[in-house]
């Protein structure tokens, strides 16, 4: 009998695998490998191009087992389902997740309420496709007659991380083309230091929302809008070929000034942080080329396939959340760390630590209850080896547990093959003296390493638009099979709203009554300021 109950704790698996959490202390890892036979091989799985290692973790046969079984037991298979048939999973908004759907192969079946977004679907894309070309190429014009040389894409959040995290990784498939910036932060030091940089005449200004009222966006968007007006020494600049708007909310974006002609749309059921596939990926397309960001699209099809078709035990997203639920819930880890050995990798923390921070950072369930047991871990992280040099100590001998991803492509477009060997040897080198760990004699203990220490490593063939899609995708699915094993939404965001509107409060001064701590801080400012 399939386990539907909103209290997760209340499955009997969950008490199975809390007795055998008791237990945990005695695991050892080295000892794993002497007592399970081919254990490396047994506890790792493939999709195209992405080989993933979890031997390396405090789980025995019967811990992985249980855990394989708890999926089991909460009816994961259809719940995924359920995703990519564009049932309403975000309940709290009453809508479909369907960022899959943006990937999907057309030529297989799907449910009505996905093949009738395909039409509007392969409009956007057609459009993406047309404006990357025209703009790679030279045929878009500025007001000057001059063909685009930078693009700026102003969004934040979800309408930044995603494009700016890929351009970076994907930067050997630019070819020395049209150049891409990246600016989201408020703080106008941002937009200044990039525009600075750019000429005008040649400069197309992106402005990514999916709401078209982000403060950020709107606020910085309005400063590259002067900026061309004065420079370029005209007015109604946002209705000309320097000005895209993409966005979700189209009305706002012609209401903001920007020609309907020039806008690029997406649909509300794909989610901000989810958004890296729709129309929020043109910066993407222009810096990389149309055909290299759909093979992006194909990269995450390809696991969006592994995750519907592959067997629980050899499924890469759903044993990586099987992983850290045993972690956050039964051994009470509080992080997670994600370290990709490659420097063009070196955003992925970050958008990583949106996608799962902000959809799992939940409190209470899907229908409303308060939860009783923890949900999303905290994410973070940086590239080695520079991490190595920096917070390593506390992972090798830190009393705290957290698990990591040690990411690597083992092949680079670089020609410094040494670094490279260098740069892998240091990955897995760190994964092995977490496990071995060293025991020095006891006069000297503070070189005692007490290893045992748990690390997945994921390796890439190599960073290529299709792996990169497929890596993403591996942490979405992810994200998502960990909602559904807290039993939460992971689709809305509403934890942020409440700072948005005391920032609106605090800027107009309204009544608003200010803490003590606050208003001492308030009149510090006003106080620095006056000097
Ligand atoms: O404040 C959080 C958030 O809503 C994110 O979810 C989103 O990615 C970001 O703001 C930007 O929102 P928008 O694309 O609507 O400007």
């Amino acid at each position: 009998m399939k386990f539907d109950n909103r209290d997760q704790t209340k499955n009997k698996i969950w008490s199975d695998l809390q007795k055998l959490s008791s237990d945990a202390h005695k695991i050892n890892i080295l000892d794993l490998f002497k007592s399970q036979k081919n254990r490396a091989q047994t506890m790792s799985a493939k999709s195209e191009g992405i080989f993933f290692d979890f031997s390396k973790h405090l789980i025995t046969p019967e811990i992985l087992n249980t855990l394989l079984a708890f999926a089991d037991s909460i009816d994961l298979k259809h719940k995924i389902d359920d995703m990519f048939d564009g049932k309403p999973i975000n309940k709290s908004e009453n809508r479909a997740v369907l960022h899959t759907a943006l990937r999907a192969d057309q030529n297989k079946e799907h449910t009505p309420e996905v093949a009738n977004k395909f039409q509007d679907i392969n409009h956007q894309s057609q459009k993406i496709k047309m404006f990357s070309e025209e703009i790679r190429s030279g045929k878009w014009l500025g007001l000057t007659n001059r063909a685009i040389t930078d693009i700026v894409n102003i969004g934040i959040g979800g309408s930044d991380l995603g494009p700016r995290m890929a351009c970076k990784a994907l930067k050997a498939f630019a070819n020395g083309g049209v150049r891409a910036h990246f600016v989201s932060n408020v703080d106008g030091t941002d937009i200044r230091d990039t525009i600075s940089e750019l000429d005008p005449e040649t400069t197309l200004i992106i402005i990514s929302s999916k709401t078209f009222t982000t403060t950020e966006t709107l606020m910085n968007a309005k400063i590259a809008i002067n900026w061309l007006e004065t420079s370029l020494d005209t007015t109604g600049v946002e209705s000309t070929n320097h000005i895209i708007g993409i966005t979700a909310n189209t009305e706002n974006a012609i209401r903001f000034g920007i020609k309907a002609s020039n806008i690029l749309n997406f649909s509300n059921w794909v989610g901000g942080r989810y958004s890296i596939w729709s129309s929020i990926g043109l910066s993407i397309a222009i810096y990389i080329g149309f055909d290299n960001f759909d093979q992006m699209l194909k990269g995450a099809r390809l696991i969006d396939h592994h995750f519907r078709e592959t067997s629980f035990s050899k499924n890469i997203p759903i044993v990586m959340a099987l992983i850290g639920f045993w972690y956050n819930n039964f051994l009470n880890a509080q992080s997670h760390a994600v370290i990709p050995y490659c420097e063009r990798l070196s955003l992925l923390p970050s958008y990583i630590q949106q996608l799962d921070m902000e959809s799992n950072g939940k409190s209470v369930s899907q229908s409303g209850e308060k939860i009783s047991y923890q949900t999303g871990p905290v994410i973070w992280g940086q590239t080695g080896t520079n991490g190595q040099h920096a917070f390593f100590q506390l992972l090798h001998q830190g009393t705290k547990l957290i698990p990591i991803d040690f990411i690597a492509p083992v092949k680079q477009s670089n020609s410094y093959k040494d670094n490279q060997e260098v740069l892998l040897n240091n990955m897995l080198a760190q994964s092995m003296a977490l496990m071995i760990g060293r025991k020095e004699p006891k006069t000297q203990s503070y070189k005692n390493y007490s290893g045992n220490k748990p690390s997945s490593t994921i390796l890439i063939d190599e960073l290529s638009p299709k792996n990169l899609g497929a890596l993403i995708a591996i942490y979405e699915h992810k994200t998502l099979v960990q909602g559904i094993i807290w039993g939460i939404n992971s689709f809305d965001q509403w934890g942020v709203e409440l700072g948005k509107e005391l920032s609106v409060a605090l800027g107009e001064d309204l009544d608003l009554e200010v803490d003590e701590s606050t208003a001492q801080l308030k009149s510090i400012i006003a106080e620095i300021r006056s000097l």
